[in-house]
């Protein structure tokens, strides 16, 4: 019998496989779907501080009661986050009651205030665990790369000191030194890493010269080599679990991200391509290469291909094409 059982973020999963932060994870009938074609836990969609930021600005606006007065501003302010936070408390408890696997809560956020707080609401809605999606966009001229690493580490130390339940830190790839990001973030002892978050993008529509959303919003399964390098890279030099999310649309690159030292592996867009049953065959493709390979349970093989366990490291270094591409007659 194969063992798919895992540990991501102290959780005990019964397969790596876990259900991203997306429009699917924010239904009670989607999340039922998941869990029937057997994924081994999920990742709420995020509740977003942008989100709130800016309904409170539209919605000043559009009504001109409030003038100057900052006390009727602070309250309304207070009462719109209340009103956006009841609602995704309800849908944790919800997910706790119609499901059996572990419900993580996300929140999505781009500065430490007030998060702490919700974050203690999410912790006692019955979440069993919080992941934070941090992006700080780095358009401000005037701050410094380092200062935004601060910013990124203040987040992600106040958050994971405040509650006590797992907490993990889903990136970006985009800082100057990738490895020092993740293992400074390692130290701000957060349980778990999601290397690495994708971020929408926008496009020009050059017939009414203006600015649309990409039709990029769905990955693309060769994504999946940028998430492989990093944890290949790092996944023995962290304390904490490594999750794996981009571009795993098959068993194949859910094997390599496990080659590589991920504990688990998150998936989004194979799920609104091929729906729900795309999850049982990447898990049977993953038990019958171990049973392949005769291996009983992941930790067998798990970190196998990782940048300490293989013959020639270098390898992981390589960014440029070379000579060696242009003998294949690139
Ligand atoms: C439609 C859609 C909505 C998403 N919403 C969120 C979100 O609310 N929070 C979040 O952290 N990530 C969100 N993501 C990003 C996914 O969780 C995931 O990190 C990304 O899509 C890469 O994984 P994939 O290649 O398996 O799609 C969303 C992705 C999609 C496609």
């Amino acid at each position: 019998m194969t063992d798919l059982t895992t540990r991501y973020l102290g959780l005990y999963l019964k397969n790596p496989l876990i259900a991203a932060s997306s429009g699917f994870t924010s239904s009670i009938e989607h999340l039922k779907s998941l869990e029937k074609n057997g994924i081994g836990a999920i990742v709420l969609k995020s509740i977003f501080e942008e989100e709130i930021i800016n309904e409170f600005h539209d919605r000043l606006n559009s009504d001109d009661r409030f003038g100057s007065n900052i006390e009727f501003l602070d309250y309304y302010d207070y009462d719109l986050k209340e009103e956006s936070l009841d609602k995704y408390i309800q849908l944790i408890k919800d997910a706790k009651e119609a499901l059996s696997i572990p419900v993580i809560a996300s929140i999505n956020c781009v500065t430490s205030q007030e998060w702490t707080d919700f974050a203690v609401k999410l912790q006692k809605a019955g979440a069993d665990a919080l992941e934070l999606n941090i992006f700080i966009m780095p358009s401000d001229t005037k701050k410094s790369g380092r200062e935004i690493e601060e910013e990124y580490l203040k987040i992600s130390k106040k958050i994971n000191d405040t509650v006590s339940i797992p907490v993990a830190i889903k990136m970006s790839s985009y800082f100057s030194n990738v490895s020092e990001m993740i293992q400074n973030l390692d130290k701000t002892g957060i349980s778990g890493l999601v290397l690495f978050n994708r971020s929408y993008s926008l496009d020009f529509d050059i017939e009414k010269m203006d600015i649309t959303s990409s039709s990029n919003v769905l990955s693309k399964p060769e994504e999946y080599t940028l998430p492989l390098r990093w944890i290949a890279l790092n996944s023995n030099k962290v304390n904490c679990s490594l999750a794996a999310s981009t571009g795993i649309h098959d068993g194949k690159s859910l094997i390599k991200m496990l080659l590589a030292g991920a504990t688990a592996v998150q998936i989004a867009s194979v799920i609104y391509l091929h729906g729900p049953e795309s999850i049982n065959s990447m898990l049977t493709e993953l038990e019958e290469w171990m049973q392949s390979k005769q291996f009983l349970n992941i930790d067998q093989f798990r970190g196998k291909l990782s940048r300490d366990e293989v013959k020639n490291p270098a390898e992981f270094e390589r960014v440029q094409f070379m000579k060696h591409f242009s003998n294949k007659k690139m």
